[in-house]
């Protein structure tokens, strides 16, 4: 069937049970002075599922709220659509009007016929056309919704710790003290680990705490312990753990990670003469010999910082300064040593006047200091290691019987005792290029990971200096109080429900859910019996609508996202047909959508052909949607997203990118111009480049229907 002869179809039912109410915001003439506000009033009292149309200069007034509870009780609406300016301004304040009214506020809808009409279409008749198009998709999504139920767990008063460098031991004896039970989860036979800042004070810090802990009567400490499986939700985690040939299941309310990070090894992948090239680790053992009544033997001895960098370019933070307190010592213990630090950039970081000092220290010495520029890191010969001089642009050869590579901060890989790979798995909490783990959002939700009830600090997640590994620490801790100090967890937000008597057991929709809520449980008895099912734990999902695209047999229910409600808003805004051609944009709320509030905020004028219908994210972009909106005569689909890396769900935009390119193929076979759907990937606050992308879709939408009507 061509794209021409396809049928228009139509989702609004001819009569309703529904009693909706819709309120026409004037705000004052900000809309009103616009748009014909009475006309749009009497179109909507058309509406077969309206009982209820009126105008209000100001709902959202005191006064204006009152009338609205008031039209509530009086017209007993079980819907409320109030068209007016931007739900990011004004849904909350409706939505405990609704409630205060005993309205359920999943059936309260902000139409947004300010921002995204009035103030970027003006009074054009089109605009006021599309004013009502966007009520009647409003009031389609009303009476096709299903509000999402709220879910409540219970809290486990416990957290469980696994590592025990400082940042572990101090964060499990700050909640042990605040009569929190830990369980100390330690991959070696003993509480600590090497330190890497080595000026004393951790390593002081570490024996001290480590008695502390062993002792504490609220902290269980387990050796040789490694976490192999995690199962539950925040706030009650089931976490195994293999220790000593056998396993064990603790319960915990939270789960820290702080597991240590150590410095890279030297490699085989450049040959260095390993008997005078070293790691400070190695030299530092060395120096431990020297205390240990040795001698220290080189008279060169160089020190190289960064040399070699991380692939994020990241800073170790504890190099410069090692490498400082090594030169002190190496100069003390052999006076007539030439101790030289090459370094690029000097880290003195930390708290207080003590980094500073000893750095002066390191120069009255006569420890020197020569500064190599970025890209032109010193080569290590034979007789000398050679580096370039940014002062004079010549070349220094400087001799030496002693390297010593500060080398950067990696985190645990020593399969044996379990790698920060398998953990941030087990947790599902994502790495960085290095293997750090990382907030999957960290510009919006710094500090916060995948599930509210795990935290990663210290090593595990970025190399830190004692100053900075404290900090976290208590700073970790006092979240951790927080989060536990809750009775129960409560979520009333969208959650994805399987109808058991669709779902085949397929698996997709673990597959993509990308915080793990899903799992493939056995049916009971029966043929049945044969297939899995899905089960999604409420607490656990985040409603992204990724697993509900995959299903195959659209066994997955996201209320407040459903199929029915995404189909019934495209039908409305397709059933009255404009003269150019109308473009759904399927906009995600974080991005695209805030960048069309920005767009009319800022009166950046683009086309009234275009309707925006709200999304949670570009996960939930289905093809069945976009094909619907073909089939009912959409011009084009504009897929609205957040930039790669800033999805809210982790990785929604890329699956929407991958869905996209596969859907424009099949219909490229099927005879549409794949140009016609487009998706992009916009910031919440550039407004100009949403009007810019509107303008020029629909300029290109109108090039592609006159070519096609010359072929005619
Ligand atoms: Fe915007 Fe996922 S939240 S694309």
């Amino acid at each position: 069937m061509s794209e021409e002869t396809m049928p228009q179809s139509d989702l609004r039912p001819l009569t309703s049970s529904h009693r909706a109410g819709v309120v026409i915001c004037d705000c004052g003439d900000k809309i009103a002075g616009i748009l014909d506000t009475e006309v749009l009033r009497r179109q909507a009292a058309a509406l077969p599922e309206v009982v209820y149309a009126a105008r209000d200069a100001y709902p959202c007034s005191k006064d204006g709220q009152a009338r609205l509870r008031q039209a509530i009780a009086e017209h007993r609406l079980d819907r409320l659509l109030i068209a007016g300016c931007a739900p990011r301004l004004v849904e909350k304040l409706f939505q405990q009007t609704a409630q205060s009214a005993g309205l359920n506020d999943g059936y309260l809808e902000v139409t947004d016929i300010r921002e995204q009409c009035a103030y970027v279409h003006g009074d054009a008749p089109a605009a006021l056309q599309k004013a009502a198009d966007l009520i009647e998709m409003g009031v389609a999504r009303l009476v096709t919704t299903i509000p999402p139920d709220a879910h409540t767990g219970r809290i486990v008063k416990s957290a469980m710790v696994i590592g025990s460098d400082l940042s572990g031991l101090t964060v499990a004896l700050s909640l042990s003290d605040n009569n929190i039970p830990v369980t100390l989860v330690e991959p070696t036979n003993a509480l600590g680990g090497s330190p890497h800042d080595l000026s004393g004070r951790e390593r002081e810090l570490i024996a001290e705490r480590s008695k502390a802990a062993s002792h504490h009567s609220h902290i269980q400490t387990l050796l040789n312990a490694r976490v192999i499986e995690v199962t539950g939700h925040p706030g009650d985690y089931q976490v195994r753990i293999a220790q000593n040939s056998h396993t064990t299941t603790f319960a915990a309310g939270a789960i820290i990670v702080a597991t240590r990070a150590h410095p890279q090894e030297l490699g085989t992948s450049r040959w260095y003469d390993r008997s005078r090239v070293v790691t400070q680790a190695q030299f530092e053992q060395e120096l431990g010999a020297v205390e240990a009544g040795g001698s220290l033997s080189p008279n060169n001895i160089v020190m190289i910082l960064c040399a070699q960098e991380p692939s994020d370019g990241r800073c170790s933070r504890v190099c410069c300064m090692d490498a400082i307190r090594q030169a002190i010592r190496a100069r003390q213990y052999n006076p007539n040593a030439n101790v030289t630090i090459l370094f690029r950039d000097l880290y003195l970081g930390g708290a207080g006047d003590q980094q500073t000092d000893e750095f002066q220290q390191a120069v009255e010495l006569g420890v020197t200091f020569f500064r190599y520029r970025k890209g032109h890191l010193p080569k290590i010969g034979d007789p000398t290691i050679d580096v370039h001089d940014t002062l004079t642009g010549e070349t220094v050869r400087l001799p030496y019987d002693r390297a010593v590579l500060a080398m950067p901060l990696v985190p645990q890989d020593d399969a044996s005792l379990g790698t920060t790979r398998t953990l941030a798995a087990l947790l599902r909490v994502p790495q960085d290029e290095s293997g750090f783990m990382i907030e999957p959002r960290v510009r919006l939700r710094p500090g916060r990971y995948t599930d509210d009830g795990v935290y990663v600090l210290g090593g595990a997640h970025q190399p830190a200096d004692t100053a900075e590994t404290l900090f976290q620490a208590y700073m970790t801790s006092s979240r951790v109080q927080r989060f536990l100090s809750q009775d129960s967890i409560s979520v009333k937000a969208s959650t994805a429900q399987i109808d058991a008597k669709l779902c085949t057991g397929c698996g997709n929709c673990a597959q993509v859910c990308p915080t793990l809520a899903i799992t493939l449980e056995k049916r009971d008895g029966g043929v049945a019996a044969t297939l899995s099912l899905s089960d999604v734990d409420p607490l656990r999902c985040t409603g992204c609508g990724n697993c509900a695209v995959v299903c195959p047999v659209k066994a997955i229910l996201l209320p407040g996202w459903g199929d029915a409600e995404i189909l019934a808003q495209i039908s409305a805004v397709l059933r009255r047909a404009s003269a150019t051609g109308k473009v759904v944009a399927l906009a995600c709320e974080w991005s695209a959508y805030a960048a069309a509030d920005m767009a009319g905020a800022r009166h950046m004028a683009y086309p009234p052909d275009v309707c925006i219908i709200r999304m949670n994210c570009s996960a939930r972009f289905d093809p069945y949607h976009v094909l619907w909106a073909f089939i009912n005569g959409a011009a084009g689909v504009f897929l609205g997203a957040c930039p790669p890396g800033e999805c809210h769900y982790g990785t929604g935009n890329l699956y929407a990118k991958e869905r996209v390119e596969v859907l424009k193929k099949l219909l490229a076979e099927h005879g549409i111009d794949p140009r016609r759907l487009r998706l992009e990937f916009l910031a919440g606050d550039d407004g100009g480049q949403f009007a810019k992308t509107m303008t020029g879709f629909v300029k290109e939408l109108a090039e592609i229907v006159r070519v096609v009507n010359l072929v005619k």
